[in-house]
């Protein structure tokens, strides 16, 4: 099969769909894989490490002409003229809060396949979690650097130095963001409390990092106790299918101490503070209440090289199946790519995407 890797267009977008690697492993299965030129550029990839992989490069419209897309954002502006039938892309689509693209999908009859909504029969998003730890990992150094006085911070070091106290990192959520977090926290020898409302996520954490962190329940006692005396708080708290619960009122955030940070990296799901708003790669904080608040909504964004990579070892095994299968066979033979399968046929196949709509 042909597979196409066009360069993303989306502003701040860096990220490339497919690494030399994935591109190598493709062309062992006797695919042919054709990336648009400059596509890795962003995430710090060039277009030699492809042509050496096997790769063909060519422009926009050689990479769209395949028969598999492979994109990491949704198709928008100039790139709609490419998509047409039994074309099958595969991408993040977000298509609940976006009719038009929806409408456009049904229409040209395109197989649009969501990495955002194949889902494992656990339930849980393959293709979601490897944001969701760089978001985690990331948080702590976006937090420290919060806490520089150049910033608008207290002046504190996380790890603190011989003779002088670390500072107090406080994680709400255990999930896979907030995990994330705390070992890195954890690492540079920061204080960390982690909290969660299922107390096996905090076992498993608990389990992984032994004494070096203080598990705590989530309830709102506790909350507040914990975050009145945090240096920086890092929320990562996901209700699926829900806005994120706000758990800092804004007199709570009033009660840090001046200077203390906030990096709220639920504010994709709309933040977990009253105080949140979002932000971006360009002007990413702002002090209010005296908290410096770090609220981007595409943290990965500022690290394409490792979010490139995070990705596409997740999607490639799915890519693979896609090329050697056929989009029929490949979706029949795996319940969790199934799943993901948003718009065919001409019609919405994802409940949750049809529920958005069927008002
Ligand atoms: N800003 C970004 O760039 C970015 C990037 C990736 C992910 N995210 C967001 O990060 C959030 C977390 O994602 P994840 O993959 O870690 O989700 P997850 O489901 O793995 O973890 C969420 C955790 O929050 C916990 N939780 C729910 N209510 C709580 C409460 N009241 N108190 C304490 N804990 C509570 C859940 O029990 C769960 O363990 C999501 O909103 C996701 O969209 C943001």
């Amino acid at each position: 099969m042909r597979v196409g890797v066009p360069k993303e267009i989306k502003a701040d977008e860096n990220r490339v769909a497919l690494t030399p690697s994935g591109a190598a492993a493709l062309i062992a299965h006797d695919h042919e894989v054709i990336v648009e030129r400059g596509a890795g550029r962003g995430s710090s990839i060039d277009d030699d490490a492809y042509v050496a992989a096997g790769a063909h490069l060519g422009a926009a419209d050689v990479a769209w002409a395949a028969e598999l897309v492979l994109m990491v954002k949704e198709p928008s502006g100039e790139e709609l003229r490419h998509v047409r039938p039994e074309l099958v892309l595969f991408t993040y689509l977000h298509l609940a809060a976006n009719e038009p693209l929806t409408r456009v999908l049904i229409e040209r009859r395109v197989r649009a396949v969501a990495y955002e909504t194949i889902q494992l029969d656990d339930g849980t998003l393959p293709l979601l979690a490897p944001m969701s730890e760089v978001a985690g990992k990331l948080a702590v150094q976006a937090g420290a650097w919060c806490l520089q006085a150049t910033n608008g911070g207290r002046g504190i070091l996380l790890s603190g130095v011989a003779g002088v106290r670390p500072a107090k990192v406080v994680i709400l959520g255990a999930g896979i963001a907030g995990t994330s977090a705390c070992q890195v926290a954890v690492g540079v020898g920061a204080y960390v409390s982690i909290l969660d409302v299922q107390p096996a996520k905090l076992r498993y954490v608990h389990d992984i990092l032994g004494g070096h962190v203080t598990t705590v329940m989530s309830n709102r006692a506790n909350i507040e106790e914990e975050v009145r005396s945090a240096d920086l708080v890092i929320g990562t708290v996901l209700i699926p299918g829900a806005k994120a619960p706000k758990l800092l009122s804004r007199a709570l955030v009033a009660a840090m101490r001046p200077g203390s940070a906030l990096v709220d990296v639920s504010i994709d799901q709309g933040g977990c503070s009253e105080t949140s708003r979002p932000t971006s790669h360009r002007d990413p904080i702002y002090v209010e209440e005296g908290v410096v608040h770090y609220c981007v909504t595409n943290m990965p964004g500022a690290v394409p090289h490792t979010a490139t990579y995070a990705l596409t070892n997740a999607t490639l095994s799915y890519a693979l199946a896609l090329a050697d299968r056929g989009f029929e066979d490949a979706i029949d033979a795996d319940p969790a790519l199934r799943r993901g399968v948003n718009v065919a046929d001409g019609r919405i196949v994802h409940p949750g995407v049809a529920a958005a709509f069927a008002s």
